[in-house]
């Protein structure tokens, strides 16, 4: 449906665009006190998607939060595509989703319907993946927000985090990239109604589909891409992990369509951050386009999970993964560390 305002006007900018850069906040934390706890074996030093804390031998609870201003002007798609991004951190750690806050600014400007549609999107969303929301907190202010704090268990013996990279894992990109790009295009009106219908279908997506897959095979390290782009997250991976990340540029799904506004400088600010935050661990072996280079730092919002999947069992687990996801690729494969975080092959 349709609300005489238009949300994303609202905002200032897009989706995980919004994301503050990974960098900076590794210093505003730097120093703080905090307690030590053998049952959480992930916490926020580990830069991964999510905390995790062991309850006892079969169970560990994950926690985490996403938000962000209106991606899109439909309240209800904008409710559904925060919720599914605010929920993969779950399926990116392994997990399944059961209990969920809502977390809202709303403005002035705002009908009551779209505010109504907006939580309407994220009820639904919560539904699919067999989550509750529970309650959650609103405030107004001047730009709208909307997300959730959601919690999911998981087996502490299953969990996936972003550091557990192997040399010879083969990688596999379950959504293809250039969101960033074409939601900044889209606010100036340069993207038409097919492209911008297909790319929102994607963003509501829950990576449920490819979590519940890749559970059955041999996975040893897992991470949404979401704001940090492609690379962003790769290099997260790398560095935790103490492995080289090798992908190969013509593997990478991406949206064709996002090439023309990335020619044209239609790039997010949470690009040029991204960009910065990796750049110096990325090694281009050849020559990549400009235009491609931004794709792969382009922040996305909903993105798919990058998962890193013993070699022994990638083929199958990509032939299981496409039948209900086609845009799933294998982007490329690990090795020991070399010089270089990340090396890009052209
Ligand atoms: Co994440
Ligand atoms: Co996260
Ligand atoms: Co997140």
């Amino acid at each position: 449906m349709e609300t005489e305002i238009k949300l994303t006007k609202l905002a200032s900018c897009a989706g995980c665009g919004a994301k503050v850069g990974a960098g900076t906040l590794v210093k505003l934390l730097d120093g703080f006190k905090s307690h030590s706890d053998p049952r959480l074996i992930v916490g926020y030093d580990k830069s991964d998607d999510a905390s995790v804390y062991v309850i006892n031998d079969d169970t560990a609870i994950i926690q985490t939060t996403d938000f962000f201003p209106p991606i899109a002007d439909d309240p209800y798609l904008y409710g559904q595509i925060a919720a599914a991004n605010a929920l993969s951190d779950v399926y990116a750690m392994g997990g399944e989703p059961k209990l969920a806050l809502n977390i809202m600014c709303i403005t002035d400007a705002m009908p009551k319907e779209a505010v109504r549609e907006i939580l309407r999107g994220g009820y639904d969303k919560a539904y699919e993946a067999g989550a509750i929301i529970t309650g959650g907190h609103t405030i107004s202010g001047s730009e709208p927000i909307y997300g959730l704090a959601v919690t999911g268990f998981v087996h502490p013996s299953k969990v996936l985090t972003n550091s557990g990279a192997r040399p010879g894992d083969v990688l596999i990109l379950t959504k293809p990239l250039g969101i960033g790009i074409l939601t900044t295009a889209a606010k100036a009106g340069l993207v038409d109604e097919p492209t911008l219908k297909k790319v929102y279908a994607q963003m509501r997506e829950l990576n449920k589909y490819s979590r519940d897959i890749a559970i059955k095979y041999e996975i040893h390290s897992c991470t949404d891409v979401t704001g940090f782009s492609l690379l962003g997250h790769s290099y997260e991976m790398a560095e935790g992990s103490g492995v080289t990340i090798h992908i190969s540029i013509p593997d990478v799904p991406y949206h064709k369509e996002a090439w023309e506004p990335a020619s044209m400088g239609f790039i997010p600010a949470g690009a040029y951050r991204n960009r910065e935050y990796a750049e110096a661990g990325v090694k281009v072996a050849g020559n990549a386009d400009r235009a491609m280079l931004d794709i792969l730092f382009d922040p996305q919002t909903s993105g798919g999970l990058l998962l890193a999947v013993a070699e022994k069992d990638a083929a199958a687990c990509l032939k299981e993964l496409k039948d209900s996801i086609p845009a799933a690729s294998i982007i490329g494969y690990v090795t020991n560390r070399l010089d270089d975080p990340i090396i890009l092959e052209t």
